[in-house]
């Protein structure tokens, strides 16, 4: 970042001094004004709850423009790497800032294929959920695990420790996703096989079973690949941001990811692709396509506390480019799955009509977010909905790992330690038992 021309002067209209505070550039986006002196300088602090206006951070990996819906990683548009590159690229991207040439994509998705596997004693940690557990609640047990296993890369000051530990975290969450699901089923687990592309292994590990073999579908595989590459990144969302925080305290990778997946669970986060598939065939079983004028007055009405799942964006406030990429795969798998008449898709096609055309939400800037049809896309697939999430965390994991690196990587970064407008009591005595 760099001095901006200009600087921001903070005035009181108690007569108390006014403060300079110096104004940095960053490459492309919003200046930012510095304020890490300003409860040296005036005793204050800023409030921003939801941190609707505050960088924590400068990075240089992902940039959002919400207004004119674009996304870069690394400064290459989503829309040219979903459609050029595949996941692999996409992570090595994101890890070391560049796209790698031929033979570093081999070098590099043989290293990540190198650490598949998971130490067979997971399999029995995994015993102790029960059947029915939600696979987030087994995911954000199982990477946190992951921190009793490697001893080896614990260390996040040691820059080897935390390269080793991003690839462990990248080649197994696959592994991990499939046996959280394997388990659901009462299915043995599936080993990896790294003759397969990401995308083909892990549809391989889901899906064959020790009696039946499974063969990717290129289709498939391309539309597991996309969901990934969509999902590989995304700023300083509310999981990222908990992960560097998470991280800031020095806690090894596979923690502060873990506490990333935990983040990622919510509905308002991550969990919004699986509430968006309930909401879908929720308003399928009221009656589809003839009850969305109803299901529109609901979401529209404040009292219901019904949203439109899928719709609308912290920092998009344009259609999110994932979604048009993801509306696009779609497509592709019903027709390969021979789906397209599917009732779900032309239920999410005439809400997303509706909703782009009603002033509630175009007056409100919501737009459909990737999850609108990343839903339908899985379902299609055989990926059941509650597993939705663990996907997404399985494709985010590469993200969180690069941000997470960064930090500690950057000079200027501490322990995250945010402050509070203290609005509880003041002191006071405790009372004996017999006199409150
Ligand atoms: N349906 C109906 N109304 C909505 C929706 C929605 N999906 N999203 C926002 N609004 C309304 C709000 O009620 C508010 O209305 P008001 O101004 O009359 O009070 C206005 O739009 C602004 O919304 P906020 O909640 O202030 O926007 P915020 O940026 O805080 O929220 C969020 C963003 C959480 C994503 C929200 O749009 C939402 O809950 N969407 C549905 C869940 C979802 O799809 N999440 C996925 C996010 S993408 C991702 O994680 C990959």
């Amino acid at each position: 970042m760099k001095l901006a021309n200009n600087k921001a002067t903070l005035s009181f209209s108690n007569g108390s001094p006014s403060v300079d505070m110096p104004v940095y550039s960053g490459s492309i986006g919003p200046d930012v004004i510095d304020i890490r002196k300003l409860y040296a300088q005036t005793g204050m602090f800023t409030y921003d709850p939801g941190f609707l206006s505050t960088a924590a951070c400068q990075s240089a990996i992902t940039f959002i423009d919400g207004d004119k819906g674009e996304l870069l990683y690394r400064g290459y548009p989503i829309e040219q790497l979903a459609v050029n590159c595949d996941y692999m690229e996409t992570c090595h991207l994101l890890l070391y800032g560049e796209l790698p040439d031929a033979e570093g994509k081999a070098k590099f998705s043989r290293l990540v294929s190198m650490h598949t596997m998971v130490n067979e004693q997971m399999q029995f940690f995994l015993r102790g959920f029960r059947r029915d557990a939600h696979p987030m609640a087994i995911m954000t047990g199982l990477v946190g695990a992951l921190s009793a296993f490697y001893h080896d890369s614990t260390d996040i000051n040691n820059p080897q420790h935390r390269e080793i530990a991003a690839i462990r975290l990248i080649a197994k969450m696959p592994t991990l996703v499939a046996m959280a699901y394997k388990y659901t089923q009462g299915q043995p687990y599936i080993y990896p096989r790294n003759n397969l592309s990401y995308a083909g292994n892990f549809l391989h590990m889901m899906f064959a079973t020790p009696c039946e073999d499974y063969v990717v579908s290129p289709v498939l595989e391309r539309a597991v690949d996309r969901i990934f590459t969509l999902h590989a990144d995304h700023e300083q969302n509310a999981s990222t941001s908990t992960v560097r925080l998470c991280g800031s305290s020095g806690t090894n990778p596979f923690a502060a990811i873990a506490a990333g997946v935990a983040c990622l669970w919510g509905p308002a986060h991550g969990g919004a692709n699986e509430a968006c598939l309930n909401m879908l065939e929720d308003i399928q079983k009221m009656g589809g396509i003839s009850k969305v004028g109803e299901f529109m007055e609901k979401v529209k009405d404040k009292n219901s506390g019904v949203k439109l799942m899928g719709f609308g964006h912290r920092v998009y406030k344009n259609y999110d480019p994932r979604a048009k990429l993801m509306q696009e795969t779609c497509k592709e798998v019903l027709a390969e799955l021979g789906l397209e008449n599917d009732p779900l898709f032309k239920l999410a096609m005439a809400l997303e009509k509706i909703a782009l055309e009603d002033d509630y939400f175009v007056s409100r800037k919501l737009y459909p977010n990737v999850d609108f049809y990343s839903g339908i896309v899985q379902r299609a697939i055989g990926i059941p909905v509650p597993l939705f999430t663990a996907v997404f965390a399985l494709a985010r994991t590469v993200g969180w790992i690069a941000q997470l690196n960064e930090m500690i990587g950057d000079p200027e970064y501490k322990i995250g330690r945010p402050r509070q407008l203290f609005t509880g009591s003041t002191a006071r005595n405790v009372l004996p038992l017999g006199q409150r």
